[in-house]
């Protein structure tokens, strides 16, 4: 509520907002309600928000941040996200929930989590979802502040807690929570109990295992891994993975996953604080993998290859995977937005989407990252063209706001290209590749209101050729380059004129170029 810029749209229902302001203590189901409510009057103005996305998740009003709670129960896909109701800032965390059956329309649940109770009341944090025995549990972090009158990082508890539900819609805290606490590990381990979060389940061979995110006092990260025959009883069991001072893996491991994935096991993290090296790691902080083995005796994965980045562009952190068993896939959903950016919509009653659902897939010892298939049922009014690019140009027919515009150009005789989208007289999201230098690039330095910059990938031609596949919503760009190998993805906040495709080549490119409108 310190934000002056949307103090006019708060000021409406401030009353509304003061008892939550005052912390007043509340049931759980009465919080839920609260927020529920809070949500549908804000709904209304979120709505008029030219950016607001057409086709990803999005909360009805104000801010979210991580995706939770990824599964498939009852039918549904679930997708849960961090949510603070009450503004488009980020605040006390409770988690949205949308639900879909083909998981491309989806429909906003009533809030699963409120802040309640002793052990999470200032916040329920991200962590993930299973089922078992036809009931669905929610594990989460339960964040409390100690220390009100100085809310710093370092008066903060951070504890795992569980909620059930067996219609998949209204979830109740389990009594005994905290099911995990920070006695749980060895003390010589060093975590802080300021960071200790974003708890993630899997089952292997009736064992379920649960990964979590810790910083020790030495400032690195570390994922630890519990173990549990019942979803409620927990065994520390080793640390899994974990961070040297010497390398530049960051001071915090956020949102660890394990995923199986072709037969490789992947353990993928969301590190802050890792250092920029090259064109790599330019955000604030990073989401990535390894690869390596896992050994469920001692608890130990080992690493085998470098960190990787899952994506390469400015807005995609802590993703989720959930393993698909109906389509036998590893599904992953990532947060699409970054801490600390400039996010312009806030003004408009709202913060953050998430991206569109991703499947992994390993080959040549590198995680791919595709659009889900599902994705082809929002197509609509297909043009294309078999086409020689010899000048700067644009195409009849292709142009938009949001689009699927997929492209393969062979650069056989050409030096490279200059993709232009959300082009209007003053507005341009230039997407370029260089065939000396290798270098992929998206620049958004004129790509509308608030943000700018620049990230890039170095991708090598497959037989002269390139191929993208780009997602286009009101506020956002999801680009897929060479079947997956490398994404490209960030928001932009450019104004409903923008809707112009320029192409430019540096030289002849023999071009396939395939639109849909969405
Ligand atoms: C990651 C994160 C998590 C935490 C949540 C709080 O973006 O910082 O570690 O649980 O967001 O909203």
């Amino acid at each position: 509520f310190n934000d002056t810029a949307t103090t006019e749209i708060y000021t409406l229902s401030l009353h509304d907002a003061l008892p939550i302001l005052r912390r007043e203590i509340l049931t759980h189901l009465e919080a839920l309600a609260k927020a529920e409510q809070y949500q549908s009057k804000m709904a209304k103005i979120a709505k008029k928000s030219y950016w607001k996305p057409q086709y990803h998740i999005s909360a009805p009003a104000n801010w979210i941040n991580d995706p939770n709670g990824f599964c498939y129960f009852n039918g549904e896909y679930h997708v849960f996200y961090q949510y603070h109701p009450y503004s488009s800032q980020w605040g006390p965390m409770h988690w949205g929930h949308v639900a879909s059956k083909d998981l491309v329309n989806w429909k906003t649940k009533p809030i699963a989590l409120a802040p309640t109770d002793e052990y999470d009341r200032d916040g329920c944090f991200s962590g993930s979802a299973i089922e078992k025995d036809n009931t669905l549990y929610l594990f989460y972090t339960g964040h409390v502040v100690l220390d009100k009158e100085n809310d710093k990082d370092d008066a903060q508890l951070q504890t795992q807690c569980v909620a059930i539900s067996e219609d998949g819609i209204n979830f109740k805290k389990l009594e005994n929570n905290p099911i995990i606490n920070i006695d749980s590990f060895p003390e010589d381990l060093n975590i802080l109990k300021e960071h200790f979060r974003d708890p993630k389940v899997w089952k292997y061979n009736n064992m379920y295992y649960k990964v979590v995110g810790a910083q020790t006092t030495e400032k690195t990260g570390q994922a630890l891994i519990y173990k549990s025959k019942d979803l409620l009883n927990w065994e520390f069991v080793n640390v899994m993975a974990m961070s040297t001072e010497e390398e530049n893996l960051g001071f915090m491991w956020e949102c660890p996953n394990f995923a199986e994935i072709d037969n490789h096991e992947v353990l993928i993290l969301s590190p802050q604080g890792v250092e920029p090296e090259g064109n790599k790691f330019l955000n604030l902080h990073q989401s990535g993998y390894f690869l390596g083995k896992m050994d469920y005796n001692t608890g130990i994965f080992e690493r085998e290859n470098d960190f990787e980045m899952l994506d390469y562009g400015f807005d995609f952190y802590a993703p989720q995977i959930m393993q698909d068993e109906k389509n036998n896939r590893c599904l992953m959903i990532g947060w699409l937005a970054m801490w600390e950016s400039e996010m312009p919509e806030q003004e408009e009653g709202w913060a953050g989407m998430m991206s569109i659902p991703r499947v992994l897939e390993v080959k040549n010892n590198k995680v791919y990252s595709l659009p889900i298939p599902e994705l082809k049922k929002l197509r609509k009014n297909n043009v294309n063209y078999d086409v020689n690019l010899v000048q700067n140009c644009i195409l009849e027919g292709i142009n938009g706001d949001c689009y699927e515009l997929n492209t393969v150009f062979d650069l056989t005789k050409a030096n490279g290209f200059n993709l232009k989208l959300r082009v209007s007289e003053n507005e341009e999201t230039v997407v370029s590749y260089d065939k000396n230098s290798k270098i992929f690039k998206l620049n958004r330095d004129k790509s509308g209101k608030g943000v700018t910059g620049e990230r890039e990938v170095k991708v090598n031609l497959q037989d002269e050729k390139i191929s993208l596949q780009i997602f286009s919503d009101y506020s956002s760009l999801e680009i897929f380059i060479n079947g997956g190998e490398y994404v490209i993805s960030s928001r932009i906040y450019p104004t409903q004129e923008a809707t112009g495709i320029v192409f430019e080549p540096m030289g002849e490119i023999k071009a396939k170029i395939d639109f849909y409108e969405i």
